[in-house]
């Protein structure tokens, strides 16, 4: 049985004028245990949108996630999310943003200090615990927010476009570092990307979006070794093949009788404040339930 099982998904979004917009229609894949998996699409796919549902931030109109056999209906420990532009408590030093989950859950504080200390291990961010945010480096934020998202153990890691705010000479450096992270803390993983290079370089599978109803073009499965080498002809021929995958699912959009999208885009646009936000009062409503249950 698989870890994640996305079945039939479909979500649609209202539009101005009564029309709505059909992001995903009909959508299903499953990922393995211990796979790192990228969503790989055109910007307006879709991508973001399904790892939300994932995440159990929003909900379907058709069809259902199954994560390690029960329905996602909730955000929930079992799952750690990454945000794009990684989303750090700015007010909180980089000791309290690892272990705000932790803290949430009313874990022993013994046991606080230990997986901080595993934690800080495989993100080599010892000396740093007690510096805030905003004094680090977008790299460091990054592996940051990645620790933070998997220090109660999740059962799958997911990235929405986790390397999206750095420049691009610091890219393949920090997919390297992401790569050994995920390696030491032997995780699953789905990540959403528009970056071909990354999804060769970080994935054992690589899920091409159309941007029509996000259909799935191709599964493509890289069977390339690991630490992988950007040099070699295996990786430039999946490179180019996922290029040529990647404007085909541009056509479709263009070919598509869709409605015309909303002149307001950043209206319309997946408001990442609110994800946060809903987040955040999701995270201290479990810490009222708690406080209640007991
Ligand atoms: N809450 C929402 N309300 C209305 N439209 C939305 C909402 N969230 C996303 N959309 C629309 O759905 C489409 C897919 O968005 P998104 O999942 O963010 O794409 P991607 O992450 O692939 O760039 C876009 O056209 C976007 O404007
Ligand atoms: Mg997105």
């Amino acid at each position: 049985m698989a870890l994640l099982e996305v079945k039939g998904i479909t979500k649609v979004f209202a539009q101005k004028k009564n029309s709505a917009h059909i992001v995903l229609e009909n959508m299903s894949f499953s990922v393995e245990r211990g796979q790192y998996v990228s969503l790989l699409g055109p910007s307006g796919c879709g991508k973001t949108t399904l790892l939300t549902l994932m995440g159990g931030f929003i909900a379907p109109d058709a069809g259902e996630i199954i994560l390690a056999d029960q329905k996602v209906e909730d955000p929930g420990p079992d799952r750690g999310f990454v945000f794009q532009n990684y989303a750090l408590f700015p007010w909180m030093t980089v000791k309290d943003n690892i272990l705000y989950a932790l803290r949430v859950k009313k874990v022993s504080s013994a046991e606080q200090n230990e997986r901080l200390q595993e934690l800080l291990d495989i993100s080599q961010l010892h000396g740093s615990e007690n510096k805030y945010p905003v004094q680090l480096s977008g790299g460091m934020q990054q592996r940051v927010a990645m620790v933070r998202a998997l220090a109660s153990r999740p059962e799958i890691l997911l990235l929405d476009e986790p390397l999206g705010a750095v420049d691009f000479q610091m890219r393949e450096l920090l997919q390297e570092e992401l790569a050994a992270l995920v390696e030491g803390a032997k995780t699953t993983v789905v990540m959403v990307t528009h970056d071909v290079g990354e999804s060769v370089y970080l994935s054992d599978r690589v899920i091409v979006m159309s941007a029509h109803k996000g259909r799935i073009i191709q599964d493509v499965h890289i069977d390339l070794d690991r630490p992988r080498n950007r040099q070699s002809a295996g990786f430039k021929a999946y490179v180019s093949d996922l290029t040529e995958l990647v404007r085909q699912a541009f056509r479709e959009k263009t070919v598509a009788a869709e409605p015309p999208p909303d002149s307001n885009e950043n209206k319309n646009q997946f408001s990442f404040v609110d994800a946060y936000n809903r987040m955040f009062s999701q995270y201290t409503n479990n810490v009222t339930n708690g406080r209640i249950a007991k």
